[in-house]
């Protein structure tokens, strides 16, 4: 853990620093985070609590006696957390500590109770990490009991070695508790980490402000860069600040993701410079799956027919010269292509020969989904496929016929390739180890939610 840390952060270091706080993106833990952290922050905490207790030093006799004294277990039946505005989480422990003290003629067993009380507060670290930091600790302890078996002789030594016990606790609780908050940073700290997008790509999320904390949520604004071969990727025009309301995405949910449609535009933009879009779709001659050839083209295009008595396949270059352009309008969101598709037939002495060209505009729905701690989209055809004849090489072309042939040719592949390219997904905010569980995803006016419990991998 450590280690990857140790990586990203360097990684960090390394990439060229990014100034525009776009684009947006808000990380929001709701109160029911809480729940969930104190059911699997307990055994954690049980396990820092066990400090190391130094001998019992007995100074009642002639000679001073060393007691050994053991923490046998340490129990904690009952941790709650709270949210301070402004400040962060309020921990409210109550702990029992069973120790053994080894002294003559047979050990002594006891249990002490503890409330632990401590605010944590939650602030922005200067690497663009969550950071959270105990401000506050106190220890109350109860009166300790002694176990059955224990005779009667014991209560004499009860009260000193009480009063050691107390004493090395008060000290060594409180820390623990800060080391645990440690630990708890460095794994926060992934949350900087480069994420693959592609094989030349990456997303890289940090917190660019201090975090709004209320009653009810901590908020982080955070700001994602995709980076292209090591370059981010800049949107051209001025920053517009993803602000993200409240009561968006379902209700109750541990975590809700607001993505902006800035962050979109950056992923379109990356998958544009990277022409990832761009395909070929070859037609192999007695093809199922492509039946395009010259001579089919020949019974629309007479010049084709011509020049090509033998059929012979066809090529479709379909190239995307303008960035997809993507909206989100309440519950739906849609994005619109414009590619450049070349077709091109191969000529007797199999070089390629270009018959003409189109413009196409595509419009398509966009469909998200949330695995692991991807998103993930998925597209279907809006409408028609729009047509306009660019360049001609074979004379005149019936745009009606080419709307039907292209509708049948080109639908198909491009939405294979596309779904294909958009189910490789995005990673969305995350931590190591720690996944997306039962996500809802919500389309609403410029933005998109992901409502989700968590769920830590240990
Ligand atoms: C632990 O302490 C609580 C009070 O803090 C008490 O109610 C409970 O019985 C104790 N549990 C054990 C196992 O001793
Ligand atoms: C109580 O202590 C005495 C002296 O230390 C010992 O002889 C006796 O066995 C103890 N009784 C019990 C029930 O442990
Ligand atoms: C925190 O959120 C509340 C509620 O949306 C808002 O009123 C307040 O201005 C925010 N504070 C900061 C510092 O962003
Ligand atoms: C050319 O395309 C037509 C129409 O799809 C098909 O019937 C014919 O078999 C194809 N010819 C060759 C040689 O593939
Ligand atoms: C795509 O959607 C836009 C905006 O709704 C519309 O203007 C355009 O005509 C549509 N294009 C196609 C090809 O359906
Ligand atoms: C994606 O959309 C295509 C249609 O464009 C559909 O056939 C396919 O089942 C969809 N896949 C998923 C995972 O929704």
């Amino acid at each position: 853990m450590t280690r990857s840390c140790g990586l990203g952060l360097l990684l960090v270091l390394v990439l060229p620093v990014v100034s525009a706080s776009r684009p947006g993106a808000v990380v929001r833990l709701n109160k029911a985070v809480l729940s969930y952290v104190s059911e699997i922050g307990r055994a954690p905490l049980q396990q820092a609590l066990r400090v190391t207790v130094p001998y019992f030093l007995d100074r009642n006799g002639e000679v001073i006696q060393p007691s050994r004294i053991q923490i046998l277990s340490v129990s904690v039946p009952h941790l709650r957390l709270k949210l301070i505005a402004g400040l962060g989480v309020h921990l409210a422990a109550e702990a029992n500590f069973t120790f053994q003290v080894f002294r003559a003629p047979e050990p002594l067993e006891l249990m002490l109770p503890v409330v632990l009380l401590a605010d944590a507060r939650v602030a922005q670290g200067s690497i663009g990490t969550p950071v959270v930091s105990i401000s506050a600790c106190l220890s109350l302890f109860g009166d300790a009991i002694l176990f059955d078996g224990s005779n009667s002789t014991a209560p004499a030594l009860l009260v000193p070695v009480q009063k050691h016990i107390k004493a090395v606790l008060r000290d060594k609780v409180c820390l623990s508790i800060s080391n645990l908050v440690q630990d708890l940073n460095v794994h926060l700290g992934t949350l900087v980490g480069l994420n693959p997008v592609g094989p030349e790509s990456q997303i890289r999320y940090s917190m660019i402000n201090a975090p709004n904390i209320t009653n009810d949520y901590i908020s982080l604004d955070i700001n994602a860069v995709l980076f292209l071969l090591g370059k981010p990727i800049v949107l051209p025009g001025d920053a517009t600040p993803f602000r993200l309301p409240e009561h968006v995405g379902r209700d109750g949910a541990m975590a809700t993701v607001g993505l902006s449609l800035d962050l979109f535009d950056s992923a379109f933009l990356l998958l544009q410079k990277a022409g990832s879009l761009n395909l070929d779709i070859t037609g192999q001659l007695k093809s199922d799956d492509n039946p395009l050839n010259t001579s089919m083209l020949g019974q629309h295009i007479p010049e084709v027919a011509r020049q090509f008595p033998e059929p012979m396949p066809v090529v479709l270059k379909v190239r995307l010269s303008a960035t997809p352009t993507a909206t989100l309008h309440a519950d739906t969101a849609t994005l619109r292509l414009q590619p450049f598709v070349e077709v091109l037939a191969v000529a007797s002495n199999s070089a390629f020969q270009s018959l003409f060209s189109l413009d196409l505009a595509v419009n398509l729905t966009l469909k998200f989904s949330v695995s692991k701690v991807k998103l993930q989209g998925n597209t279907t055809v809006l409408g028609d496929i729009q047509h306009t004849v660019a360049a001609s090489n074979v004379g005149f072309i019936d745009t009606n016929q080419m709307h039907m042939l292209m509708g049948s040719l080109f639908e198909k592949p491009l939405l294979d390739h596309l779904n294909a390219l958009l189910g490789i997904g995005v990673a969305l905010p995350n931590i190591l180890n720690l996944h997306y569980a039962s996500p809802e995803v919500f389309v609403y006016e410029g933005y998109v939610v992901i409502s989700s419990r968590l769920f830590f991998q240990r």
